[in-house]
């Protein structure tokens, strides 16, 4: 019988309660689950209950693998007890951005670069959403014509900011049809039938861009190995529930037609091609809400500049950009017998 491995689950909000739904989905080989948080209790999710335990370093003393789903920062799961529960044998996966550029940390999208895995020192990292369904893509079309410029502007959706945005969009939305004052809580503006050019904080590392932008050019060069990949980004809340899109702008070493990226992208793994203009087929949030492929349609040629190449890019944020993405690699640790 195949081995089987005790799991724990650090933080039960949107990204937590979609891993533990996609654990049971895909029969991941776990012979227990247990659920850790902040504090005690008992949560159903999807019909099944778990006992919820507060989050402690000897919690993680029987864990083969953590997933680790808390928030960020100083008081986050992660920072707080990540390594501590490397220190106990378990292979820790972490959705949240602490460790992503640290040097120890592979930070890790399977269909991309799995083998980055192989020297882990007990810690992985998922990165950002609007990074993973991105660099899918990307990669199948570097090896085909050897990316020299990237340029992405995304449409994110308020489920990436978390239950209190989903709540703040859905009251927006109810406040306008009435035509009542709305004052925000999670975002500086009201959301509903709005575009916000505003998704993190202003950063030092990279002057004028914020931080969602200076993930997306970080992560980038680091996951697909190109320290050097000039990548520009422009990141945008809009008013929908769930799943982001992106318009990613191209340019290549070597010459490549829309044709043969069109090839290129439908034999990748990961990515489902929806590119029929004419009968309005296109990626979609969403259609792409609650599945698991990277959706790519709009192939076109960039006229403008030599080798160009424009996609258009779904994929639901929570499965793909977050939960599913962080149980793939555990999945190919386990194949990889790295764990
Ligand atoms: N890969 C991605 O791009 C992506 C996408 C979305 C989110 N994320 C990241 O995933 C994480 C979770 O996001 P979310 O939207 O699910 O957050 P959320 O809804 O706010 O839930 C956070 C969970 O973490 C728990 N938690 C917080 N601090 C903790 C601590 N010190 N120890 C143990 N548990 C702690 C909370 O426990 P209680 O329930 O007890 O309060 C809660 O269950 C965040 O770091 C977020 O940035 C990543």
């Amino acid at each position: 019988m195949a081995k089987q491995y005790k799991v724990a689950v650090v933080g039960i909000g949107m990204v937590g309660q979609e891993m533990l739904k996609v654990l049971h989905e895909r029969e991941f080989p776990a012979s227990s689950v247990q659920v850790l948080a902040t504090r005690a209790r008992t949560e159903t999710i999807d019909g099944r209950d778990y006992d919820v335990i507060p989050t402690s370093e000897e919690a993680f003393e029987d864990v083969d693998i953590a997933l680790f789903a808390g928030t960020e920062g100083a008081s986050g799961a992660a920072r707080q007890f990540g390594w501590a529960a490397v220190e106990r044998g378990c292979l820790v996966i972490d959705n949240g951005g602490d460790f992503r550029m640290d040097e120890r940390v592979p930070l890790v999208v399977p269909e991309v670069n799995a083998d980055a895995m192989r020297e882990h020192q007990g810690f992985i990292a998922n990165p950002n959403c609007s990074t993973i369904q991105m660099v899918v893509p990307l990669q199948p079309l570097h090896h085909e014509a050897g990316l020299k410029r990237v340029v992405v502007s995304t449409y994110q959706a308020v489920s990436g900011s978390g239950r209190a945005a989903v709540d703040e969009l859905e009251r927006g939305i109810h406040a306008h049809a009435r035509g009542e004052e709305f004052s925000p809580e999670v975002y500086p503006h009201p959301i509903a039938f709005n575009a916000l050019p505003h998704i993190g904080s202003l950063k030092d590392t990279l002057p004028g861009y914020t931080s969602e932008e200076a993930k997306m050019v970080f992560e980038t060069r680091k996951i697909m190995g190109l320290p050097e990949l000039p990548v520009s980004s422009t990141c945008v809340r809009i008013p929908v529930f769930n799943g982001h899109s992106e318009a990613v702008n191209l340019e290549f070493e070597r010459p490549i037609s829309a044709e043969r990226a069109r090839e290129v992208l439908a034999d990748a793994p990961g990515i489902v091609v929806q590119d029929d203009f004419p009968n309005n087929v296109y990626p979609l949030p969403a259609a792409a809400s609650g599945s698991d492929p990277v959706y790519v349609g709009r192939i076109r040629q960039d006229t403008s500049v030599a080798n160009g190449i424009d996609l258009w890019v779904v994929a639901d944020n929570i499965r793909k950009g977050a939960a599913l993405n962080a149980v793939q690699i555990a999945e190919a640790a386990i194949d990889m017998g790295l764990v």
